[in-house]
């Protein structure tokens, strides 16, 4: 099915099933510890030997010589994989670096061995007595002594470097008020709970991977682009996966290296990274430096805006487009955006929730902040002001497909309470705690990507939906399975969901918060190609008949769907392919945050008192779900203000704190209180079911909020994150 028109009405209007709070479906097998992850596919891969990998210790360089002979004597060992033995292998189109490094050595971490063993405890153990001899060179391992040198990025990443409308110098240089500022934001690491895990088995020259991954389809492809093998001989199996926040995007070290080990020596192998290999050995959050310029009169309605951004990557990676979202959310004719990518030896730097936006709108949400104070206007005042219905690079022929960002500003200060915060910083006491009130915008793009789907019904009216999906622990089962439900007319636990199998259908995965508008779309395609057979069978016209209460109908007449299905069930699959909608309208998520914060007056420890926001994403698919995605993204934008920093050691090239004991991240503790609250929106322009992505929202712009909140507390802009109490103090 193309969607290529805006939807009109169909059966997800009726909103029996689609829009519910329902429960999530996976729920009881996960709390019960019933879901098999990667790792522990014992069932299915008994007999598992355990890889161990080995990463290296310098970042870049040379391997001169790798001495395998103790750890090859060691208990246990069954086989040790190395550059040297691995055969020749080809490379994914997805990674910056190759996942098995040596003789070069791209960074640090790099795995360059794998130490398979009977047992875990043999494996590492083993992986001790591994001699190898590294010739070390000279590498860039710090973005602001390279950003002199940082250059255009190379086209292909998804994004143009440059834009640019009007004249920004010019107007710049007129407008009443300015601002003129830099951010900085560090390297981050997705420290999702479930860390990077494969199984492997062959059987014969076929390779089946249990793996925790985003996206099967592309792990396909890259596994069969690295083995060199056909795609028809490569399965890959994710059915429940332990968050991925961007990090399992790609297929990484641990299923290329299972795959070899299993095939080395003969029977499954199992290999996840321990801790602290993820930050080195895996993808992170690049670190950015932002200028933003704000020209304004002085009622605070901008005239020129530019924001320029430079971060840094491996040789052939990519920039952090960090200056998307001010492409598109305030006005001013006069507009810039660039992107500068410095090369730099460190792990390879890649999505992370929200890629651009979560940074990006850590600076521009700062600098409108100060560009309300320098005009003393109100800082949500500010933001309604400078509100635009079109893309304001484009101009008014693009509009926005939907946009609810002035109700979200509005509706976000009432519930709030808003109107009771001090306009002059450090104003308000409690105890020993300044107290201050901050907001931010939210805004994140909404993407759309192809997804496929199989249905089916057997003879009892069960239906069942399949398709590649991932669910990350965002609720993709349950919203696939409400869809369902709601277009066959039967109750959502009349239905069973199959993911993440490669058997099934290509999705459109789970990343860009994407995942939930678009693969639901596909479920829905395939539901009405299903309809479609089902009305046939009961001679009714398709467009005509009515599915409810597990019966096709038409007028008095009707048929029950298992009836219909017979002994062999009927099954239908499609495809929802986008076609230009995306091109003609921008497309985007909205939001405002709200955020109290206290800061003790003397040690200058910050607490986030309570937040709250107010979003506008399409139709709702769940409001349970969707409310936990957004506070927990609201969560992990706390993270981002206060704690999250990989820091970089800039003489050999690492991430210091790899482990969660140094790599600091907000506990529930830390968030007393989250109100979130959905606008009624449809969007009939982003997809059939009307819906947006909402998964990545609430992290852009809520960290701005705590930042806007700490200056409002104490007068202390901070521009360099995170906001940590030596930078208070
Ligand atoms: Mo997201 S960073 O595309 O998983």
């Amino acid at each position: 099915m193309k969607f290529d028109t805006p939807a009109t009405n169909n059966p997800i209007d009726r909103g029996r099933v689609v829009g519910l709070p329902h429960d999530r479906i996976d729920g009881p097998a996960k709390v019960s510890g019933t879901a098999p992850y990667a790792y522990e596919r014992h069932d299915v891969a008994p007999n598992a030997a355990y890889g161990w990998i080995v990463g290296s210790a310098i970042a870049k360089g040379q391997i001169r010589s790798i001495d395998l002979r103790a750890a090859e004597a060691a208990p246990g060992v069954l086989g040790i994989i190395t550059h040297q033995n691995a055969g020749q292998l080809g490379k994914g189109n997805m990674n910056t670096a190759h996942l098995l490094g040596g003789p070069q050595i791209e960074h640090y971490d790099q795995a360059v061995a794998l130490v398979i063993a009977d047992t875990f405890e043999n494996a590492r153990d083993a992986a001790e007595l591994l001699r190898i001899d590294y010739a070390p060179e000279r590498g860039r391992y710090d973005l602001a002594a390279e950003r002199g040198k940082a250059g255009v990025p190379q086209p292909g990443f998804g994004g143009d470097p440059d834009s640019k409308a009007g004249d920004f110098e010019g107007a710049f240089a007129k407008a009443a008020v300015k601002i003129d500022q830099h951010y900085t934001t560090p390297d981050q690491s997705h420290a999702m709970m479930e860390p990077h895990a494969t199984t492997a088995a062959w059987n014969g020259d076929k390779l089946t991977l249990w793996t925790a991954n985003q996206m099967v389809g592309w792990a396909v492809d890259e596994m069969a682009r690295t083995l060199k093998i056909p795609k028809a001989n490569v399965r890959v199996v994710a059915p429940y996966i332990g968050g991925g926040f961007g990090a399992k995007l790609f297929l990484r070290a641990d299923a290329l290296l299972a795959a070899l080990g299993a095939r080395s020596v003969g029977r499954p192998v199992k290999v996840a990274l321990a801790r602290p290999q993820i930050p080195n050995n895996t993808t992170h959050r690049p670190a950015t430096i932002q200028r933003i310029r704000l020209g304004a009169n002085r009622d605070g309605v901008i005239d020129a805006i530019a924001h320029e951004v430079w971060s840094g990557d491996l040789p052939g990676g990519s920039p952090e487009l960090a200056a998307q979202q001010t492409r598109q959310l305030y006005r001013g004719a006069n507009r810039l955006t660039s992107h500068r990518l410095a090369k730099l030896d460190l792990p390879e730097g890649n999505a992370m929730r929200a890629p651009g936006e979560a940074v990006g709108m850590l600076a521009l949400e700062v600098a409108m902040d100060e560009l309300a104070e320098a005009c003393g206007v109100d800082p949500v005042e500010l933001r309604i002001r400078n509100d635009v219905q079109y893309d304001p690079e484009a101009g008014p022929q693009r509009p926005f497909s939907s946009r609810k960002f002035v109700e979200c500003l509005r509706e976000g200060a009432q519930r709030f309470g808003w109107e009771r915060r001090s306009a002059k910083p450090g104003q308000i006491r409690d105890g020993r705690w300044l107290v201050g009130m901050g907001m931010a915008a939210a805004f994140r793009g909404n993407l759309v990507a192809p997804s496929g789907a199989r249905v089916g019904v057997d003879a009892r009216g069960h239906v069942i939906v399949e398709t590649d999906m991932t669910d990350i622990g965002t609720g993709s089962y349950t919203i696939l399975g409400q869809t369902a439900a709601e277009m066959l007319g039967v109750p959502l636990d009349g239905v069973t969901v199959r993911l993440g199998d490669s058997r099934y259908p290509v999705s459109s995965g789970s990343g860009g918060q994407f995942g939930a508008n678009s693969s639901t779309a596909g479920v829905y395609a395939a539901c009405v190609a299903l309809r479609a057979k089902l009305a046939e069978a009961a001679g009714f016209p398709a467009d005509q008949a009515l599915f409810e209460d597990g019966l096709v109908r038409l007028g008095n007449k009707s048929q029950k769907l298992g009836a219909l299905a017979g002994r062999d069930g009927l099954w239908a699959e499609d495809r929802i392919e986008f076609g230009d909608l995306a091109k003609r309208y921008a497309q985007a998520t909205f939001g405002a945050h709200f955020c109290e914060v206290g800061v003790d007056i003397d040690t200058a420890e910050v607490r986030v008192r309570r937040m709250g926001g107010a979003f506008a994403a399409g139709r709702i698919l769940n409001p349970k779900s969707a409310r936990s995605q957004v506070i927990g993204a609201m969560t992990m934008g706390v993270g981002a203000a206060l704690m999250e920093e990989l820091t970089v050691d800039t003489r050999f090239g690492f991430f210091v704190n790899h482990d969660m004991a140094e790599y600091l991240v907000p506990v529930h503790a830390d968030i007393p209180e989250q109100d979130v609250f959905f606008l009624d929106e449809l969007d009939d322009k982003s997809s059939p079911m009307k819906a947006k992505g909402v998964g990545e929202l609430g992290i852009c712009g809520a960290g701005a909020a705590v930042a806007n909140a700490i200056y409002n507390a104490t007068g202390i802009r901070l521009r360099d994150y995170p906001l940590t109490i030596d930078k208070l103090l």
